[in-house]
């Protein structure tokens, strides 16, 4: 197959799988199995820029860092909408737009209102030049190197559908599964999880390093256009022709005759709406015709031709049945309210998180209590509050225990943070278990065929004490052992003599310093690339890493100053495990394309294509893929694509032939 068919074949499959990612909430790959199609597509878009497609899905892929998001004015203000509750609400709302339109008959558009932030994007001769998020509605925040990294907006549109300046609206959010996985890892990291998707989705959106929002997947639903000259007629051709134009447009949307279907549809998604990869609060109700739509107006802060219709938000009440205290792998103790099972949302909810001794004393929790529960997207529903007209008098209250539930030992509660720790980090055995449950995940040691239950089993028998001790072990430490065939053993073993290749940036990360995760780890082994170097790094050096602040600096150096810790990594380092990794260090020739960007095209008489990529960056360059208007330089060679050419024309970027390249360096 040519390289240009490969090209397109890649990018068709990853829109593919996109779209039933964040459309249909799908999943059809494995996010490994993405991650590869994805490299594959970037290196040969590197390779033969020529063939790249101007809106390859690979350029959602981050790597930008801004330090303050500039301030900018929307040229349309970001109105809100006004609320409703209830079936009378709604049918006022119908009846004032009767008032308002006489004898006109009119339609509405149902639809769902999703709950996420709200963006806007801004198109200019079919390319996306900014993204802001909403502000206080007259001005917001330039987020785009973020925006850009949602992989369903597109960057750049080839048709004639929309004029050379457009806005496109639209609801931004971190899909459920996104979520819950970045708590999964919090939680494993002995780390506070996110409140609820839409507080990390305004948090992500805002965050410094774009490669971050990258690897959080995240999507948006548009429902608004906006300009100065509108290609269409109604909302709903709106919606149809964003859609065909590549645009992320939910088909949840309705059209409606009259406030009855209004409410049918209402009623359809009350419960299929939990199906959606995103939470929704409500509905959406628009009026379909743009000329009755401007006719009925605005008022000061919202318009007069739609309205929200709220669902109401969803709370169960039970009864507790004990309190429990679970023990993670730091050490941290999280109380747990085991509850009557109750109905909520879509599912049968047995437990809630009651999350630290803080919100157990605010709750005023008492035995056999009455308890209001929350679903709001969190992983387990929280209690939200308490019936204490339903509490009979003798129950006692419930009082956060003084000693671990599991070993013992003394609880402390360190300066300035709400939870309670297990100091017994030796000999505690839920913090044992899961340091070594944590160490040999995939995203750490990957070390296959060994799961919770044999590690269970191997600790509860003194076999291993530490995840260092899982290098010692042969097929004579599964003998008297129930349940392990000498296949399984040789593949627990094989599995564990795997990840002595797993790089250091993951060893790091598996071998569970609190507050060090799998992106911190990855940082720490660019600046320290050893262990060594690590552990000898003063609290200057470490908070000198960007990313690196107090808490995480403390945490190194205490970890690094416990003698257990050291014979830990002694251990680890006599087993060969990688603890260390060599950076690339590149040695810059000369400072003179430093800051400029280049896009590499066509035949070089002096350089191979590699040769001259090299050389760019020995000199402080950057090499790109597509031609954007951020780019400084295009260098041409022979045999060069035309379209290349007439884009960097089009965009007023200086082409420089290999002399002028030449000429540049020095
Ligand atoms: S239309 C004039 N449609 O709800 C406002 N908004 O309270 C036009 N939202 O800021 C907004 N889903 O962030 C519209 N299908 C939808 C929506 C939606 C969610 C949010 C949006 C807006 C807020 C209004």
């Amino acid at each position: 197959m040519d390289i240009k068919q490969k090209m397109q074949d890649l990018v068709d499959q990853i829109n593919h799988y996109n779209h039933a990612y964040y459309q249909l909430n799908e999943s059809l790959i494995s996010d490994e199995a993405f991650d590869k199609l994805l490299a594959e597509l970037q290196k040969l878009e590197f390779e033969n820029p020529l063939f790249a497609i101007p809106n390859s899905p690979s350029q959602h892929v981050g790597g930008t860092i801004t330090k303050t998001f500039k301030s900018v004015t929307h040229q349309f203000p970001m109105l809100s909408l006004g609320n409703t509750y209830n079936e009378e609400d709604l049918r006022e709302f119908d009846e004032r737009i009767q008032k308002a339109l006489g004898d006109e008959k009119y339609e509405y558009i149902c639809e769902l209102k999703f709950d996420g932030v709200a963006l806007s994007f801004w198109y200019e001769n079919g390319k996306l030049i900014k993204g802001v998020t909403r502000g206080d509605g007259t001005r917001g925040d330039d987020i785009t190197n973020n925006v850009k990294t949602i992989r369903t907006i597109p960057q750049a549109i080839q048709s004639t559908d929309f004029p050379s300046s457009f806005e496109v609206r639209g609801e931004g959010y971190m899909p459920i599964s996104s979520f819950d996985k970045i708590n999964a890892e919090k939680i494993a990291n002995g780390e506070a999880p996110l409140a609820n998707p839409r507080n990390a989705a305004s948090g992500t959106f805002k965050m410094q390093d774009s490669r971050v929002v990258a690897q959080r997947n995240m999507a948006c639903f548009v429902y608004a256009y906006l300009g100065n000259e509108i290609p269409f007629q109604t909302h709903e051709e709106g919606l149809k022709l964003m859609q065909k134009n590549g645009f992320p447009v939910s088909e949840t949307y309705r059209k409606c005759s009259g406030i009855n279907q209004v409410l049918e549809y209402i009623e359809e998604w009350e419960d299929k709406r939990h199906d959606l990869p995103l939470n929704t609060d409500g509905i959406v109700i628009k009026i379909n015709d743009l000329g009755q739509q401007e006719r009925l107006g605005f008022t000061a802060k919202s318009p007069r031709w739609a309205i929200a219709y709220k669902y109401p938000s969803e709370i169960a009440h039970t009864k507790i049945e004990s309190v429990s205290y679970q023990v993670g792998r730091t050490g941290n103790v999280t109380p747990v309210a085991n509850l009557y099972p109750v109905y909520l949302a879509g599912t049968v909810i047995k437990r809630a998180s009651i999350h630290n001794a803080n919100e157990m004393e605010r709750l005023d929790l008492h035995e056999n209590d009455t308890v209001f529960i929350e679903k709001g997207g969190e992983i387990i529903p929280k209690i939200t509050g308490v019936d204490a007209t339903k509490r009979e008098i003798n129950n006692s209250k419930f009082e956060f225990p003084s000693h671990c539930p599991a070993c013992s030992s003394e609880l402390i509660r360190l300066e300035g943070e709400a939870n309670h720790y297990c100091t017994n980090y030796l000999h505690c055995p839920p913090q044992i278990k899961g340091r070594i449950e944590h160490f040999i995940q995939r995203k750490a040691l990957n070390i296959e065929n060994l799961g919770t239950e044999t590690i269970d089993l191997l600790v509860e028998k003194g076999i291993i004490g530490t995840a260092a001790d899982l290098y010692d072990l042969s097929e004579s430490s599964f003998m008297g052992l129930d349940g392990f065939q000498s296949k399984s053993i040789s593949n627990i073993l094989t599995s564990i003599v795997k990840s002595k290749e797993i790089p250091f940036r993951q060893v790091l990360f598996g071998i569970g310093i609190r507050h060090v995760g799998a992106t911190i780890a990855e940082k720490l082994v660019l600046a320290f690339q050893s262990i060594d170097n690590l552990a000898r790094a003063t609290y200057e050096e470490l908070v000198a890493v960007p990313e690196i602040g107090d808490r995480i600096a403390i945490s190194i150096g205490e970890f690094f100053q416990d003698p257990t810790n050291q014979l830990f990594i002694e251990k680890l380092k006599s087993a060969g495990v990688q603890l260390s990794e060599e950076i690339q260090e590149i040695v810059l020739e000369g400072q003179a394309l430093v800051g400029k960007s280049f896009v590499i095209s066509g035949v070089f008489e002096n350089f191979e294509r590699d040769e001259l990529k090299a050389k760019i960056i020995a000199n402080g360059g950057k090499v790109v893929s597509s031609i954007s208007s951020k780019l400084d330089y295009l260098v041409a060679g022979n045999n060069m694509g035309p379209a290349k050419l007439e884009k960097a024309n089009q965009l007023n970027i200086q082409i420089l032939s290999e002399e002028d390249f030449l000429a540049l360096l020095s």
